[in-house]
This record gives C-alpha cells, sequence and structure tokens, in this order.
C-alpha cells in the first residue's frame, strides 16, 4: 500500500492470473496464482456529503452511491460492498479507480476493486486491516452483496501478493508459500475473444455439483477424499454421472498442482507445461467449463511451440495462459496471433 498522508489513502492492487489449480478453491485444493503488473490504483478520501463518490478513469464513468443501496449490477457495486463490509462508521468516501486491468476478463478486476477499496477505507478510519483480513472482507462482498459463491485464491492473490509474485495457497488453511518462477520462464496471457461473467450462475452450478458429491461421499470438501485415498470405484457408484466428472477433475487438478510445484523447483519447463495441457483437457472434459473457442486458441498456442497451455480463472470464456521461454516468446506470440486471430495479448 503507499501512502499519501492523512487525508487520503492510496492502494495498489494486481490482477492475477492462475498458472493451474482451477476451480480447487472451494473444494479445499491447492492453487498457483501469480500476481500480475497490470492492476488497479486507487485512491480514496473521506467527504462529508455521506454518500459514495466513484470514478473510474477507464470507464470514464462517475457515480454517486448511498451508503445503503443494494447492489444494482453497475462495476461500482464492488466499491459498495467494499465500504460496507469494511465495517468503518457510515461515512462517505470519494474513490478514483485508474486501471490497467482489463474488466470481466477473468483476471480479478473485481477482487482486486474490492481488495484495494477494504483497505484504503480502513486506512483512513484508522482501522487495523491485514492482507488477509483484506481478502476475507472482500470474498463476504462477493458472496453476501454481489452474489457470487467464489472461493477465496482471488482475493488471497491480490491482497498478498506483489506484482510478480508467485504463491502455492493452500485454500483450506490459507497458509502460502512463495514460489520463484524460473529464468527463462515467460507465463504470457491471452484473452480468447470470449466474454464471460461468473454471475451467469454457471459457476455455482459448479460448486453445488461439488458440494453435492462431498455430502454423498461423507466429506467436507472435495479434496479431502485424497487424503483417505478414497475415489475408488465403489464411491464413484454413488454419484451422478457429473459429479463422478467434476470429483475427477477437482482430485487429478489438486495432485497437478502438486507436481507442478516440484517442476518449478525442479526448473523442468516441460513437465510444468504437460500438467497444463492435462488441466486444460480435465476443465474441458471433466470440469466442462471450456468452450470451443477457448479449446481453439489454447491448441492454437500449443500449435505454435507452447510447452503447456490452458484456460485460467473460473471458465466459460476469458483467458488463457501458455508457458514458453522468453527466447521464443515473440516468434510463439505471432504464430499464436496468425492461428487464433481473435486473442488478444494481455501481457
Ligand atoms: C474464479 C473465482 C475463484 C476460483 C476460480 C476458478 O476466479 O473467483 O474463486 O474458483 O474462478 O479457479
Amino acid at each position: 500500500m503507499s501512502g499519501a498522508g492523512r487525508d487520503e489513502a492510496r492502494v495498489f492492487t494486481p490482477g492475477r492470473v492462475n498458472l493451474i489449480g482451477e476451480h480447487l478453491d472451494y473444494n479445499g485444493g491447492k492453487v498457483m496464482p501469480v500476481a500480475l503488473k497490470l492492476g488497479l490504483n486507487i485512491s480514496a478520501r473521506k467527504n462529508s456529503d455521506g454518500v459514495l463518490n466513484v470514478s473510474s478513469a477507464q470507464f470514464n464513468d462517475q457515480v454517486c452511491r448511498a451508503l445503503d443501496e443494494a447492489a444494482n449490477g453497475h462495476w461500482s457495486d464492488h466499491v459498495l460492498g467494499a465500504v460496507k463490509f469494511a465495517h468503518t462508521k457510515a461515512q462517505g468516501f470519494d474513490i478514483r479507480i485508474e486501471s490497467t486491468l482489463p474488466f470481466g476478463s477473468g483476471l480479478s478486476s473485481s477482487a482486486a476493486l474490492s481488495v484495494g477499496v477494504t483497505k484504503a477505507v480502513r486506512r483512513l478510519s484508522e482501522m487495523p486491516v491485514n492482507d488477509v483480513d483484506a481478502a476475507l472482507l472482500a470474498q463476504q462482498v462477493e458472496h453476501e452483496f454481489i452474489g457470487v459463491p467464489c472461493g477465496i485464491m482471488d482475493q488471497m492473490a491480490v491482497s498478498v501478493l506483489d506484482s510478480g509474485d508467485a504463491m502455492i495457497l493452500d485454500t483450506e488453511s490459507r497458509e502460502f508459500r512463495l514460489l520463484e518462477i524460473p529464468r527463462g520462464w515467460r507465463f504470457a496471457v491471452h484473452h480468447s475473444g470470449v466474454v464471460r461473467s461468473l454471475d451467469e450462475g454457471r459457476y455455482g452450478v459448479r460448486r453445488a455439483e461439488c458440494e453435492a458429491a462431498a455430502r454423498t461421499l461423507h466429506v467436507d470438501l472435495l479434496c479431502h477424499l485424497e487424503q483417505r485415498n478414497e475415489f475408488c470405484l465403489g464411491a464413484q457408484s454413488q454419484l451422478a454421472p457429473e459429479e463422478v466428472k467434476r470429483t475427477r477433475h477437482v482430485l487429478s487438478e489438486n495432485a497437478r498442482v502438486k507436481a507442478a510445484a516440484n517442476s518449478l523447483e525442479a526448473n523442468s519447463i516441460e513437465a510444468f507445461g504437460a500438467l497444463m495441457n492435462e488441466s486444460h483437457v480435465s476443465m474441458r472434459d471433466d470440469f466442462e467449463i471450456s468452450t470451443p473457442e477457448v479449446d481453439a486458441v489454447v491448441e492454437a498456442s500449443q500449435e505454435a511451440g507452447a510447452f503447456g497451455a490452458r484456460m485460467t480463472g473460473g471458465g466459460f470464456g476469458g483467458c488463457i495462459v501458455s508457458l514458453v521461454s522468453e527466447a521464443a516468446f515473440s516468434s510463439w506470440n505471432e504464430r499464436l496471433i496468425a492461428l487464433a486471430p481473435d486473442c488478444r495479448f494481455i501481457c
């Protein structure tokens, strides 16, 4: 968080890209997000009007929201929700957002907005807030104000990490370890061209399917099955066919995250890339959250020479992440754009 005196708080929150470990953060699994250089600069001041004046340079938009308003689908809901859940005294704020992060691309712009506003307004109100608390408050905004039943990965990543840092996060205990990306590796992010939104409801359907499978199999979280080594054929016969597939994704993906951390530490770019490719197949066939357009971009990235490529984030569109060597990046990127002209390089 940066300074700006007693009257103004300025906070930078980065976006994130998840390298591997999708839809595990509400199933008790491990995930591997990296904080991007792209992000949000948020500046906040108290006002005496008792309302929220919110402006965004990116949207060229300025709105005034009453503190007791309900969510209405506008992007400023994340600001209003964060102010409400920050539990500051009833107090108006002027909040200005400058962003280099594309909104609604699956790079956690919403989490960055809620986390950044939470930190800024609590700081102005001289209330304590550490990074994990800010993440939890921002998750509460999604669950109780916006209505998206997300996990904790995005909020933790954008609250705890500095730009360029990677971590392996245990989403159940919230313990994490920073990871070093070996020199010469480059994770590149492209937008697939398919716009997605978590509040379309499909995300919630997947979460409900996982929770139903966990209930049937008498575990609190699906990843607990791994510790008990229990996802045997007998257990599978108790589940609906799609629940078998969802559970298979969750358990195999969690194993892939652990293997990916080992590959990173062993500097094995081939092994890490192969795990990314497997992860995409699992999301496509077992978790069923990809789309033909996204699959085509992932395949184009692989064909252009990436060690691995996969969709990243909640699914049904958004971004893909590819692993290439730094030295090959430019020529690979040109080949990818030629093969998949609808995709857009982000970072
Ligand atoms: C979205 C959610 C996260 C996580 C990912 C999928 O980004 O906000 O909590 O579930 O999807 O891994």
